[in-house]
């Protein structure tokens, strides 16, 4: 089944955010199969934001991102790539509708609480980053109730 690398970023995790967003995910219906609290150092934030180095932004969102621990995790479920940036939203939280953790709990783009693989191989090369050591082996005994 699909997987998809979801962190909560520093702000979220000195927010006091972070039960309230695995709860979106696990109410959603997905199955949550890796999950550590992490503090990265540059070279690691460079390297997951590699794709954005050339970017005016990028030395700051380095910064942010090594500022505090964050939440690194897995969710695994049909479509949980483009669902999981639907319940994230819009990169800029003055886009992100409400209802979207994004739209809720953001309000500046370089505050915007939570990251998403943005496609399914992009979560391959971030799952295998950030979890090197592997993630859990289990299926929910709940499927039956959640998929057709
Ligand atoms: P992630 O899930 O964090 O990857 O966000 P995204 O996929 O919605 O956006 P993108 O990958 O393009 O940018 C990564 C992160 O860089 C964003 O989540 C923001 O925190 C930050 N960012 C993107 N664009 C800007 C910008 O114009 N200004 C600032 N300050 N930060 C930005
Ligand atoms: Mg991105």
């Amino acid at each position: 089944m699909e997987q998809t690398f979801i962190m909560i970023k520093p702000d979220g995790v000195q927010r006091g955010l972070v039960g309230e967003i695995i709860g979106r995910f696990e109410k959603k219906g997905f199955t949550l199969k890796g999950l550590k609290l992490i503090t990265v150092d540059r070279a690691f934030a460079e390297r997951h934001y590699a794709d954005l180095s050339a970017k005016p932004f990028f030395n700051g969102l380095v910064e942010y991102i090594i500022s505090g621990p964050v939440v690194a995790m897995v969710w695994e479920g049909k479509n949980v790539v483009t669902t999981g940036r639907k319940i994230i939203g819009a990169t800029n939280p003055a886009d992100s509708a409400p209802g979207t953790i994004r739209g809720d709990y953001a309000i500046d783009i370089g505050r915007n609480v939570i990251h998403g693989s943005d496609a399914v191989e992009s979560a391959r090369t971030e799952i295998a980053l950030w979890f090197p050591e592997g993630i859990a082996e289990w299926s929910s005994s709940l499927h039956p109730w959640i998929y057709e």
